[in-house]
């Protein structure tokens, strides 16, 4: 059993994979079209050439990734698939030198072996707007938040009262502008 970066033609796959767990909520589900597009955020667990698990690294900067969309085939739990599943998505982004993975789970105890510790949704308002924005459990959301690291200081998507990094578009615009105007 060994992992490795999930391919374009394993997007089938990890579909199926992440099936059997969203029909009651368990997991997120993700269209066929989506995984294709995200693919490469994903690591398979592989068992004889059978694609037996998968789990995705999901980047919103260098504040933090989340672990998604983890699952192992139901004939295969328990049989420590999940462990090198996560022991390598904790590398990647070890690697990204990412200050913080977070997730969000009904089964805190499996992770807390991993050196995750709960937190809340409001630490993570990036995932509050990548995702619970469009759930219809917004509200009623019976998820723990956890991270692993720091907790992040700044965020990239949706409005927040967190100070984001100053980005001077103006400033940029001009220079693009004098540049091709210098270049003729
Ligand atoms: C959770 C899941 C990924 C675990 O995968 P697995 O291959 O069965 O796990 P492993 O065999 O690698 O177990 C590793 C350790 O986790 C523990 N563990 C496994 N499932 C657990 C659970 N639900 N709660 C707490 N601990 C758990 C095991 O006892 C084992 O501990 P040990 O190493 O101290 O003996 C798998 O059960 C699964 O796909 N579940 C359905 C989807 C899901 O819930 N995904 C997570 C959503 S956030």
């Amino acid at each position: 059993m060994h992992t490795r970066n999930a391919k374009l033609p394993d997007a089938q796959h990890i579909h199926t994979l992440i099936k059997n767990y969203s029909h009651d909520g368990t997991l997120l589900p993700r269209s066929l079209p989506e995984l294709y597009e995200n693919v490469r955020d994903f690591v398979v667990v592989e068992d004889e050439g059978k694609i037996i698990g998968c789990g995705a690294l999901h980047m919103y900067g260098p504040h933090l990734t989340e672990v998604r969309s983890i699952a192992v085939s139901p004939a295969y739990k328990g049989k420590g698939a999940g462990r090198i599943l996560i022991d390598a998505l904790l590398a990647q982004a070890e690697e990204h030198d990412v200050k913080c993975v977070c997730l969000f789970t009904r089964i805190p105890d499996f992770f807390a072996l991993f050196g995750f510790r709960a937190a809340t949704r409001e630490d993570m308002p990036d995932k509050i707007y990548k995702d619970c924005v469009n759930c219809p459990r917004l509200h009623a959301c019976d998820e723990v938040a956890m991270v692993r690291g720091e907790l992040p200081k700044m965020a990239v998507l949706g409005a927040s009262n967190i100070q984001l990094p100053i980005i001077d578009v103006k400033m940029i615009e001009k220079q693009m502008y004098k540049k091709s105007v210098a270049s003729g």
